[in-house]
């Protein structure tokens, strides 16, 4: 394991990594062994990872949101990408149990190139792009993993470069999108969650073949708000020891819309042009306010 440095990444067949997403994790894609029982949570960086990857798991414990709360959510699931300890995460997977609960950004170029053979049912969560830079930027400084940027507007930049980390928000969500219809994935969308939690976790549960027991549902949405997941400390990384909450909290603000904060009138322009080029030919469409 090399020492914890801010700002050691490096770019990978085009794709910017961090260094915890180590070389041996992305030879090891090449010959993950994927499970068809496994139950996949697949996003770009900060595009509601953590929210799917709750109510996923309250769902998979029969809607017990106590059963799923006994364990932090930074254990429940195995996140692909980062080695943490000597043991890879690769490594430890073929150890796992099945079903096993698995968290990935790696971009289509770096995914396992099982999961398209094995379709083990794999959750989707994309995240309108404005919002998702603002929220990665902010992530960025409070990641003691990653690189700080000096500003806002050398973040923008290399977003729209897509010189940040996972790479491309394009290439992750218009791949993503063109497998929407495939049966084992479902695509959910950060904005839907804020605007109708109980009809997405409806979907979500739908999707898997569970069911929710009445009146459960009403509990799960609340339990699964913004401020509730705010204060649980099994939500909200406060066990997280690479993330300093001091310089921007996990749960941060949790909107749709921020990014008017952050985006000037020029960027905004700019950006909107680069949107509608690169997102000719896709059906894929996000709503930037509520
Ligand atoms: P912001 O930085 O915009 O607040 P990820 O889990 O993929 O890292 O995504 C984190 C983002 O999802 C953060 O966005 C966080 O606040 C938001 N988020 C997490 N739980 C949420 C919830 N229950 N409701 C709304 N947003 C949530």
């Amino acid at each position: 394991m090399p020492p914890v440095q801010r700002g050691i990444d490096r770019i990978v067949d085009g794709v910017r990594h961090p260094w915890v997403t180590t070389d041996e994790i992305l030879e090891a894609m090449k010959t993950f062994e994927v499970r068809t029982d496994d139950i996949w949570v697949i996003t770009y960086p900060k595009a509601g990872t953590t929210w799917m990857q709750e109510i996923v798991s309250i769902l998979y414990h029969g809607c017990d949101i106590q059963k799923a709360d006994e364990i932090s959510i930074l254990k429940r699931f195995l996140f692909l990408d980062q080695q943490k300890t000597d043991v890879p995460p690769h490594n430890e997977a073929m150890r796992m149990p099945s079903p096993r609960l698995i968290k990935t950004h790696l971009p289509p170029k770096h995914m396992a190139k099982q999961l398209i053979i094995k379709k083990p049912k794999i959750v989707y969560v994309g995240r309108n792009p404005k919002d998702n830079a603002v929220s990665l930027y902010n992530f960025h400084r409070a990641n003691t993993y990653l690189r700080t940027y000096e500003t806002w507007d050398e973040f923008f930049d290399a977003f729209c470069a897509d010189d940040v980390i996972d790479g491309s928000w394009f290439d992750m969500n218009i791949y993503w999108w063109s497998l929407r219809n495939e049966e084992n994935v479902l695509f959910i969308k950060y904005e839907d969650m804020r605007k109708d939690l109980a009809s997405v976790i409806e979907r979500v549960s739908k999707f898997f073949g569970w069911s929710i027991p009445d009146k459960k549902l009403q509990d799960i949405v609340k339990h699964c708000t913004f401020d509730s997941m705010k204060k649980n400390p099994k939500t909200n990384f406060s066990d997280c020891e690479n993330i300093d909450q001091s310089l921007s909290a996990f749960m941060r603000k949790g909107e749709v819309g921020d990014w008017k904060n952050y985006f000037t009138k020029a960027q905004n322009a700019k950006f909107d042009k680069l949107y509608a080029d690169r997102m000719k030919g896709s059906s894929l469409v996000f709503e930037f306010e509520l």
